[in-house]
């Protein structure tokens, strides 16, 4: 029986709840291919300052880097905006993705059949989208020196070296070359020195890869184009800040930002976690969808341990519950059999990805 060591930070609002689902999920597809999983929880976020005074404790960095993967649920609330930026629960977070190197965020948005209604936008716009944006995550405006403020300024810096803007570059073109083989750059060259050199060198690393097509956008028509005809994009390469609004954005054509997963990954331990946030206004009421987490759990699954048959059976434990008209709150839409609680949908899925006849 093959074994692995998973971290598990649950953080904030409603990451426990999500993360107990993907879990429950987890468990239901290790018993039927004889794997096994070995969890260690460690704290991020505001949990972690409310017990140690520090949103990112050395421990779950310990921890994380002696596991084969991190599964994330989300951090941050009001009760911790007031304090100093470096003990914010976000603050934490962004340490983690540094100390980790996990400088690519992979955020697929693909809409389910069963869920074109469910979008606010027209059923002939989003059926079919199968996007994925390739967020660079630990540089750009996030890190950029000099940052800070005072009385009356506050001032951050967008930087991006060479090596930085290459390295994602590559991750973006290589996944096009698994999918549709077209990359289409983000970035505001039009006013931002530091786009003028995104630009160039994805250009430079585009020559490497003559089958892809590549393409070049400004941040604001992509906002709009994302909207007007999210079936023209492929893969969206893009910066910390613009990748972090557009796949928010991009959630929507899948009709609830509860369904969009995400792989952060980078040179050692990768950290699976869905694109949305803490929920606060949700927390505590068993209404959140779980499907982001679950389906981070499946991309952990592939792309950390190589276990695709238990992938597989994540992905169509989640078809499945959505084909057969389980839906919680956010996607209820008007063609729900059942809306059904967070832990509800993380037992219909455990239980469809159980019986999947692959
Ligand atoms: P959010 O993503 O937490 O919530 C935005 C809206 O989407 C809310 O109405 C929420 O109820 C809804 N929503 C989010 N996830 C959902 C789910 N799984 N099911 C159903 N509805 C869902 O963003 P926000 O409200 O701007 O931020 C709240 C807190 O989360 C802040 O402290 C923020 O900094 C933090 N945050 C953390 C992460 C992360 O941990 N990766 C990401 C984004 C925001
Ligand atoms: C996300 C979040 C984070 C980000 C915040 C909480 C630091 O919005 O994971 O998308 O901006 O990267
Ligand atoms: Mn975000």
């Amino acid at each position: 029986m093959k074994s692995y060591n998973i971290a598990l930070i649950k953080g904030d609002g409603i990451g426990p709840e999500i993360i107990d689902e993907a879990v429950k999920v987890l468990d239901a597809v290790a018993a039927c291919e004889n794997i096994e999983f070995n969890y260690q929880e460690a704290l991020m976020g505001g949990c972690a300052y409310d017990v140690t005074g520090d949103p990112l404790p050395q421990e779950t960095i310990d921890i994380s880097l002696s596991s084969n993967a991190v599964l994330f649920g989300a951090i941050g609330g009001q009760k911790w905006d007031t304090l100093p930026r470096e003990k914010r629960p976000e603050s934490g977070l962004l340490r983690f993705r540094k100390e980790l190197g996990v400088f690519a965020n992979l955020r697929p948005a693909n809409v389910y059949d069963e869920l074109v209604n469910a979008s606010s936008l027209k059923p002939e716009i989003v059926k079919g989208v199968d996007l994925m944006v390739v967020r660079e995550l630990i540089g750009g405006i996030y890190f950029g020196e000099p940052k800070g403020r005072d009385e009356n300024k506050g001032w951050n810096t967008m930087v991006y070296t060479r090596p930085e803007i290459e390295r994602i570059a590559h991750v973006a073109f290589k996944i096009a070359m698994e999918r549709s083989k077209k990359v289409c750059s983000v970035d505001k060259a039009n006013v931002l020195d530091v786009s003028q050199l995104w630009r160039e060198v994805v250009e430079e690393v585009a020559k490497e890869y003559p089958e892809v097509e590549l393409s070049h956008m400004y941040v604001d028509n992509a906002a709009m184009q994302l909207i007007r005809d999210p079936k023209q994009f492929d893969v969206i390469l893009t910066g910390n800040i613009f990748g972090d609004i557009l796949s928010d954005e991009a959630s929507m054509l899948s009709g609830s930002i509860g369904l969009l997963p995400s792989a952060s990954v980078g040179s050692s331990i990768g950290v699976y976690e869905p694109i949305h946030g803490s929920a606060p206004d949700i927390a505590g009421q068993g209404i959140a969808n779980p499907i982001a987490t679950i389906a981070s759990a499946s991309m952990m699954l592939r792309f950390a341990l190589g276990e695709n048959r238990a992938a597989d059976r994540i992905d169509y434990g989640i078809k499945q519950a959505l084909a057969e008209g389980y839906r919680t709150k956010d996607i209820a839409g008007f063609d729900a059999k059942e809306v059904c609680s967070t832990s509800e949908m993380g037992s219909i899925i455990a239980n469809f990805a159980a019986k999947c006849k692959l």
